[in-house]
């Protein structure tokens, strides 16, 4: 029997909320597909501060080195935001494991599916048109890791300071994966830079056009970060992979979310050059909603799908489980953030979606 270890950072606010049900889904799939998953959970973030005084305990860490994939949750919030920066869970955990494991090459894909469109905030006809793209976001380099970084001076003189800074190698190797990306989805990538003003970004655009040159089949164009983030909204069927630096995909992938219905519907995963990777909801611990058992577990859930299907070879397990998330949104199994007035009053529970979903998975597999 296949068997896989995962290790488990659940993290804080509404990370173990989405978690548990993404760890059922897991489940599911062991008993359908005769896989061995070992969910082992581990301390991250806030709670891992509280409870051990550091973001990223070393048995985290161990623990993360020893398995074949981590699913993270989130990490941050209110109670540790006052704490030194480099203590702080987002740069103390989640940074530090990407950069460990050298995780640069961040997808996240953000569609709405057909049926699924009154989900959408966008205008009915925009959101009919088909939204189908994934960024492709930089993820250890740029200016969340430039060097250096600080604060310097006294009174009114004091500045702050941050570096963007990328090498050629940095932008060759995820311009790559968004090339590859593209080969096998609609052979276009929108490599997104500010190169009207940023030295960084003229050398972005000067090796994206190199290794374009290595993938005659796709096109390729270029497009400011402000421009882009008006298109996203205004037609966005026109993108297939948009190719961004650290910073903007960040930004523009809140924004594509939100395009589908909520930022608790975007899952990524965020590899490294040997297929390892950490999987995720783009979104984060959601302090405003953690505690409540009404935050979407969809986003958790289809990370998890992600790394069956990157990191664990297990496609059909992925797809099956992708399915069975569309059937679930088209039955009006909806968590609050997805209802309107209409229908508000009969809003789901994260669990209730959880099950919907397990539902439909065994419904669709069997
Ligand atoms: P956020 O993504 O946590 O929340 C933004 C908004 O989206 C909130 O209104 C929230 O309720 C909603 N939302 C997010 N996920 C949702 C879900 N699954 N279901 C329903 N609604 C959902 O962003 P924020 O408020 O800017 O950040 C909160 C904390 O999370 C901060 O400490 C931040 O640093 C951290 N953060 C962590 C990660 C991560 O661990 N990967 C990512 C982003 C933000
Ligand atoms: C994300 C988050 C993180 C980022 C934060 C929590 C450091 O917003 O994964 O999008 O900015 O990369
Ligand atoms: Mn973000």
């Amino acid at each position: 029997m296949k068997q896989a270890n995962i290790a488990v950072l659940a993290g804080d606010g509404i990370g173990p909320e989405v978690m548990q049900e993404a760890c059922k889904v897991l489940d599911a799939i062991s008993t359908l597909y005769s896989v061995r998953f070992s969910l082992q959970p581990y301390l991250v973030g806030g709670i891992a501060i509280d409870n051990t005084g550091s973001a990223l305990p070393d048995a985290t860490l161990r623990g993360c080195e020893h398995a074949d994939a981590i699913l993270f949750g989130s990490v941050g919030g209110p109670k540790w935001d006052s704490l030194p920066p480099e203590q702080r869970p987002e740069r103390a955990a989640l940074l530090t494991l990407r950069s460990h494991f050298d995780l640069f090459s961040n997808l996240r894909p953000a569609k709405i599916y057909t049926g699924l469109e009154h989900l959408s905030p966008l205008r009915s006809d925009i959101a009919a048109s088909g939204v189908d793209l994934v960024v492709v976001r930089e993820l250890t380099s740029g200016i969340y890791f430039g060097e250096p970084k600080g604060v310097e001076g006294d009174g009114e003189e004091q500045f702050a300071f941050d570096t963007m800074r990328y090498s050629k190698r940095e932008i060759r190797r995820i311009a790559v994966a968004a090339f590859e990306a593209a080969s096998r989805r609609h052979n276009k990538v929108t490599s997104i830079d500010k190169a009207n003003v940023l030295t960084t970004s003229r050398l972005w655009r000067e090796v994206t056009e190199e290794v374009a040159a290595d993938y005659p089949q796709v096109i390729l164009e270029h497009m400011y970060i402000d421009n882009a983030t008006m298109q996203v909204m205004r037609n966005p069927a026109q993108f297939d992979v948009l190719l961004c630096p650290n910073l903007f995909g960040d930004i523009l992938s809140d924004e594509c979310a939100m395009m589908t219905g909520s930022m608790g519907l975007l899952p990524s995963a965020s590899m490294n050059a040997t297929g390892f990777g950490l999987y995720e909801p783009a979104g984060g611990s959601a302090p405003d909603i953690a505690g409540k058992g009404i935050a979407n577990p969809i986003a958790q859930i289809l990370s998890a799908a992600l790394m069956l299907r990157y990191s664990l070879n297990m496609e059909d397990a992925a797809l099956a489980i992708e399915k069975a998330v569309v059937s679930t949104l088209a039955s009006g199994v909806l968590t609050k953030e997805l209802c309107n007035s209409a229908n508000l009053h009969s809003a789901a529970l994260t669990a209730q979606v959880g099950d919907a979903i397990v539902n439909f998975l065994i419904e669709g597999t069997t």
